[in-house]
């Protein structure tokens, strides 16, 4: 396959920094641009060029005159409760930062970009696995903010002719993921279990999500440089694993003897999710590599070599 010069938007962030190391060891030349908001430098490969950018405030063309074939879209406001606290915050680099990329885009010449969209776009399952047809309904500010631009990529198509592919992931995990604030229950818990402490479940533990190792949405993405031309695919495993179970295996990795607390439940908690990966696995030829079991144990060994280094 050619070489193709990459930008990567929130590039230093946990999903971002994974999709620049699979694009490196294909041969690509990529460059970063994040705020450093959440994400964090160290996690930016060498080989990739790093530009400490803004891209709802900052004026982005002096990035795109260095001349890109594809933009790969992953800065965002990703916190589902901050999106309720500070909902125009969450639009304004969501939606409206979005919408400067796709400017910045059109008058650069840019042949295709790839959006990192989320489950949030669905809202509460009316059918599992949920499918790419599935009613769209979002139930926070952040569900809203990341739906939007999928409109904004199929107008841009339509009237400028920029290519698109639309990813909508379900729960991503992997090493770099951010245990701090509202992260996923698996940096969470990975972090807790570390630490020996006891996780918290809230309700009966029986709540299922789908869980994607991180590597797999990066082969996802790099499949899209070359395929998946206006499809909006889910990223997805298709399988449902509860919290239970995720305890039950960490439990194992780690070889820690600790009993998880329970919770009430949370009020506007899903309780089950999955979404349907048939059509990603017929358009790009993807299907998810790593196990669960191995996807931990990655993910367990990565944050007992941070804790290592915290301790030096
Ligand atoms: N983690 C998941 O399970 C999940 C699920 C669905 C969708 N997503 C989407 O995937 C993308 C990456 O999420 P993540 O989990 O890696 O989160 P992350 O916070 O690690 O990555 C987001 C990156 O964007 C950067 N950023 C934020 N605002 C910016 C701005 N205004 N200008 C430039 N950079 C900015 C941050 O510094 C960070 O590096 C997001 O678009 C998110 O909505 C993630």
């Amino acid at each position: 396959m050619d070489i193709v010069k990459v930008l990567v938007t929130g590039g230093a962030g946990f999903i971002g920094s994974h999709i620049v190391d699979e694009l490196l060891q294909h041969g690509h030349e990529v460059t970063v641009v994040d705020n450093l908001s959440t994400g964090q430098l160290q996690n930016v490969h060498p080989q990739a060029k790093f530009l400490k950018v803004d891209i709802y405030k900052d004026d982005l063309n002096p990035v795109f005159a260095q001349g890109f074939d594809i933009v790969i879209h992953h800065a965002a406001q990703p916190n589902v409760p901050r999106s309720l606290k500070e909902p125009i915050i969450d639009a304004e680099v969501n939606i409206l930062g979005t919408i400067k990329l796709l400017e910045a885009c059109r008058m650069h010449g840019i042949k295709k970009v790839i959006y990192a969209s989320s489950a949030a776009v669905y809202g509460t399952p009316v059918k599992l696995p949920i499918p790419e047809e599935h009613p769209l309904s979002p139930l926070s500010p952040y569900g809203i903010s990341k739906l939007t631009p999928e409109y904004y990529l199929r107008v841009y198509h339509e009237i400028y002719g920029l290519r698109y592919t639309i990813l909508r992931y379900a729960n991503i995990y992997g090493p770099r993921q951010n245990p701090k604030g509202e992260a996923g229950v698996v940096a969470i818990f990975v972090d807790q279990f570390c630490k020996g402490q006891a996780p918290t479940i809230f309700g009966d533990g029986e709540a299922t999500r789908d869980y994607v190792y991180v590597g797999d949405v990066a082969i996802a993405n790099r499949l899209a440089l070359t395929a998946g031309d206006g499809e909006t695919l889910n990223v997805a495993t298709g399988k449902k694993v509860s919290v239970n179970e995720l305890v039950r295996i960490l439990l194992s990795i780690t070889k820690k003897d600790i009993l998880p607390i329970h919770g009430p439940v949370r009020p506007g908690d899903i309780v089950h999710s999955t979404l349907s990966n048939e059509r990603i696995r017929q358009v790009l030829g993807w299907e998810p590599q790593v196990t669960l079991e191995e996807g931990l144990r990655r993910t367990v060994e990565w944050a007992q070599a941070q804790a290592a280094l915290e301790e030096v």
